[in-house]
């Protein structure tokens, strides 16, 4: 399988990271093509909600900023595997921002009842880090999750929490079980 692996921890080496590479191994492990992008060191602008990209017979979003290339790729594989610290009970600014912007990824005609993703029957996977607890914390980015899994015609292959989390050191052998089980569900 083709997996887009989005850090989106403002930090390379920081506690997701650690997550997202200890993932990223089993992955390619089992014979997965892993590409790892740090969306947080790209220049990606928030959805202008012009809805340029809902006009016929154009694709993508007319702001051709850093977020066009990762479209591009999310269309081109198999399966995403989203990582992200809580910030402020939701994900940081800069996959927010990536996030916001893969309203691109449907299309709808005028009259359509229904809309087609361009990401229809892909998989999707997350892993959150947080300072503080699940509930009402960690766990909102994970409702965003499962609501922007459902909107795109996905699949989930599960979510891991890693909260509280205080260090790397957090990420211990029952995490590690965790993540070992997510990687089977690709
Ligand atoms: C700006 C900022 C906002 C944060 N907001 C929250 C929060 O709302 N809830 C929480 O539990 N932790 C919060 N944290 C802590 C981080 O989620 C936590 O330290 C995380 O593991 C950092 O991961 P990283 O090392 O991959 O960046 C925040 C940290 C920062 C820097």
């Amino acid at each position: 399988m083709k997996i887009l692996s989005l850090l989106g921890s403002p930090k390379k080496n920081g506690n997701t990271a650690h997550a997202l590479n200890y993932l990223e191994e089993q992955l390619k492990q089992q014979n997965h093509e892993v590409k790892h992008i740090h969306v947080s060191s790209l220049s990606i602008e928030g959805c202008r909600e012009c809805y340029w990209c809902k006009q016929e017979g154009n694709f993508l979003c007319c702001n051709n900023d850093d977020a066009i290339p990762i479209l591009k790729e999310m269309v081109d594989a198999d399966a995403i595997l989203f990582s992200a610290p809580t910030f402020c009970w939701g994900f940081p600014a800069q996959m927010k921002a990536l996030l916001d912007r893969m309203f691109c990824l449907l299309s709808w005609k005028e009259g359509d009842t229904e809309s087609k993703s361009l990401l229809e029957g892909k998989t999707m996977a997350l892993i959150v880090t947080a300072g503080g607890e699940v509930e009402n914390n960690a766990e909102l980015l994970g409702i965003a999750f499962n609501n922007m899994v459902e909107f795109m015609n996905c699949k989930s292959a599960g979510i891991v929490y890693i909260a509280p989390c205080e260090g790397i050191q957090s990420i211990n052998d029952s995490i590690k079980q965790q993540l070992d089980k997510l990687s089977k569900n690709f």
